[in-house]
């Protein structure tokens, strides 16, 4: 039974104020949870309500805050903690819009993740446990983002993510070596080259490559180097993030950071099949912008039967455009990113379509993140088998990969750890 709940200003990892929120139940258990925030947001994500004033330059979320400490916790305290889905109804019907506008998604979903973990707590059960179930041992492959364009850098590479994929280890802590040993040798690469080693929001590494072709083969180099396989122990996967170069969201895109000018559909896809034919890319995230859905149907035609082709900006976690994607076959699994619909229950539906669908599903960060854990643990408890959360530096990245260590260790021989 809910005691008591607060919230509390604090910053994320880019310093711009995000909510942290504390629930108290009747049986002295206390949580904590913090909220993520994105930069390359879909337009069709719930909405992160900010102050627009002074302070912060507009940024605070003191009305956030203050609407966890009054209204929400007025309409929660007194209920079952353990009753995820009427606590998560509860704040959506409060707020009554379909976007969160009214009460903010950064102020409903720290309340969603706090209860969740005090409802585990309580129930004396790891998060994963509690939210997954005895049978939620598979650790989720760890999507390194090691090279960074787009919005997350100040280069000329368009794309906004370069991942690496070990799905050739045996286990998550081999899995998390042979990906972090790459990341250091990708440095020394980039050194010898004299080129900067400075990092992008998510660690990962934001030279002035010349095209989106110098990124991926410095990452090959960087594999071969560090004595893996490409395409056996690791692979690559690619975050377009293509609404950053698709000024209208729709058709049209506009790559000339890396020099390629200005194209339709059409072009950007055959750009794509020479990549996919060349390199060992086994995930394209938003090969196209949001808007384009024949963009993404053709992509999905033409590639989905080799590698996983994820919807993130045009699906924001939504059920409602999942459903839409997986009528059309436009990708064949959905990004799953907890702040960008703003419950636990919202998300866990999201995942649920996609099974149902015979789809995959990739747990997500965003680019400003705390140190919150929440997510490594969410993904061991949905059995998605993959997941994203940045590179082999920065704290706030780094605790989830911890996390996922500790939850590993924890399982003892009872973990699993595979790519499909
Ligand atoms: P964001 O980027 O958190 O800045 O939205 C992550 C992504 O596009 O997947
Ligand atoms: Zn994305």
């Amino acid at each position: 039974i809910i005691k008591s709940i607060s919230a509390l200003e604090i910053l994320d990892s880019r310093g711009n104020p995000t909510v942290r929120t504390y629930v108290t139940l009747e049986d002295g258990t206390k949580s904590v949870a913090s909220v993520p925030s994105g930069a390359s947001t879909g337009q069709n994500e719930a909405i992160e309500l900010r102050d627009n004033e002074k302070r912060y330059n507009g940024t605070g979320v003191q009305n956030a805050v203050n609407n966890v400490n009054t209204e929400i916790a007025n309409a929660l305290i007194g209920k079952n903690a353990s009753d995820q889905k009427l606590i998560d109804y509860t704040m959506i019907e409060l707020d009554g819009t379909d976007n969160k506008s009214r009460l903010g998604a950064n102020a409903i979903l720290g309340v969603s993740m706090a209860v969740a973990k005090a409802a585990a707590e309580s129930a004396n059960l790891p998060l994963y446990s509690y939210l997954g179930g005895t049978n939620a041992v598979r650790i989720p492959v760890p999507c390194m983002n090691i090279l960074n364009g787009g919005e997350h850098a100040d280069n000329s590479v368009d794309f906004q993510e370069f991942m690496l994929v070990p799905h050739g280890a045996p286990t998550f802590k081999e899995g998390l070596r042979y990906v972090a040993e790459t990341f250091h040798t990708l440095k020394g690469i980039l050194k010898n080259k004299g080129m900067a080693t400075s990092v992008g929001d998510e660690g990962g590494f934001a030279p002035n490559c010349s095209s989106n072709e110098e990124a991926i083969e410095l990452i090959i180099e960087a594999i071969q180097k560090a004595n893996y396989k490409p395409g056996i122990d690791l692979s690559i996967a690619i975050d377009s993030a293509a609404n950053s170069f698709s000024p209208n969201l729709d058709g049209n895109y506009d790559l000339s950071w890396s020099g390629l000018g200005k194209m339709k559909t059409v072009d950007l896809l055959e750009k794509s099949a020479e990549w996919i034919e060349k390199y060992p890319i086994i995930l394209w995230e938003d090969p196209v912008s949001e808007g384009d859905w024949d963009g993404y149907v053709d992509f999905t035609k033409r590639f989905g039967n080799k590698i996983e082709v994820v919807g993130d900006d045009n699906f924001v976690t939504n059920t409602k455009y999942i459903k839409k994607g997986i009528e059309l076959g436009a990708c064949n699994s959905a990004l799953i990113k907890l702040n960008q619909i703003g419950t636990v229950t919202e998300s866990i539906e999201a995942v649920r379509m996609c099974r149902e669908a015979g789809w995959r599903y990739f747990l997500s960060h965003r680019s400003g993140e705390t140190e919150d854990t929440f997510l490594a643990d969410f993904a061991v408890a949905m059995d998605g088998g993959h997941l994203k959360t940045g590179s082999a530096c920065r704290g706030e990245r780094i605790a989830k990969y911890n996390r996922l260590l500790e939850i590993e260790h924890e399982l003892k021989g009872r973990s699993e750890y595979r790519w499909k």
